[in-house]
């Protein structure tokens, strides 16, 4: 049977939450996923009375945290996080992901990597043999002074840039960190780790959105069931 994205979202959302134990660190991710997970947090700490601290990767995280009753800490207070659950854009056979739609790539990676267990939750449309496929972007967060370098450099890697205007008001996205996104889209890209090599050495490129190496564990919500992939059980 087929179930609705939301459905999707949220089965996979209740499926990483069941990793939170009594105590825990928890990195809290961005988008439309994530936040079921934050919900299914804050029914956890009211109804079991978990103790527990969010580390928000974006001001949406900070704020449903507050409204769900997730108590929130900073990686200053708690440089390891224990667990780490957030969405993705896509997510290949490897568990490599695209990240950063949401443009909060940049805090993203930066929770994830300070995670001991990182835990991507997706629909199942998220599924994707190769990455980029679909015409989807590598998001990159950018320095607003370094936008026509990174733009021809974006070109001369064979990459389609796009800088992110937001919706609603006219103008470029701006991150919480104060920087552009801009979308390069490569097509499919079958050699991830060395793309994501040659980006990063674009001065004025902050981050990409290309999560490598990172997940451990990756539910898909499909139909009414939820589907677990695992690092090396492929
Ligand atoms: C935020 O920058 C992103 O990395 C999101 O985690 C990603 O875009 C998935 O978002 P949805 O869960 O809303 O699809």
């Amino acid at each position: 049977m087929q179930a609705s994205p939301d459905a999707e979202k949220r089965n996979a959302a209740y499926a990483a939450v069941d990793h939170v134990k009594d105590g825990m660190v928890v990195g809290l991710g961005s988008g439309t996923t994530a936040a079921y997970a934050i919900l299914a947090l804050g029914e956890r700490r009211k109804h079991e009375n978990m103790q527990i601290l969010g580390v928000p990767s974006s001001y949406q995280a900070f704020q449903l945290a507050i409204q769900n009753g997730v108590p929130i800490t900073t990686l200053e207070e708690n440089p390891i996080v224990d667990v780490n659950i957030d969405g993705a854009d896509q997510i290949d056979p490897q568990l490599n992901l695209i990240k950063g739609m949401g443009a909060a790539l940049v805090r993203e990676k930066i929770v994830a990597a300070s995670a001991r267990h990182n835990i991507f939750i997706a629909d199942q449309k998220k599924k994707v043999l190769v990455l980029g496929e679909g015409n989807q972007p590598v998001p990159l967060e950018v320095v607003p002074f370094g936008v026509a370098l990174v733009r021809r450099r974006v070109q001369a890697l064979g990459g389609i840039p796009m800088l992110r205007e937001t919706k609603g008001k006219l103008g470029p996205v701006i991150s919480d960190n104060g920087n552009v996104i801009m979308d390069a889209a490569f097509g499919a890209i079958n050699d991830p780790e060395e793309l994501e090599l040659q980006l990063k050495k674009i001065p004025g490129v902050v981050e990409t959105g290309l999560f490598l190496g990172l997940s451990d564990v990756v539910y898909l919500g499909t139909g009414t069931t939820v589907q677990k992939l695992e690092k090396n059980r492929l």
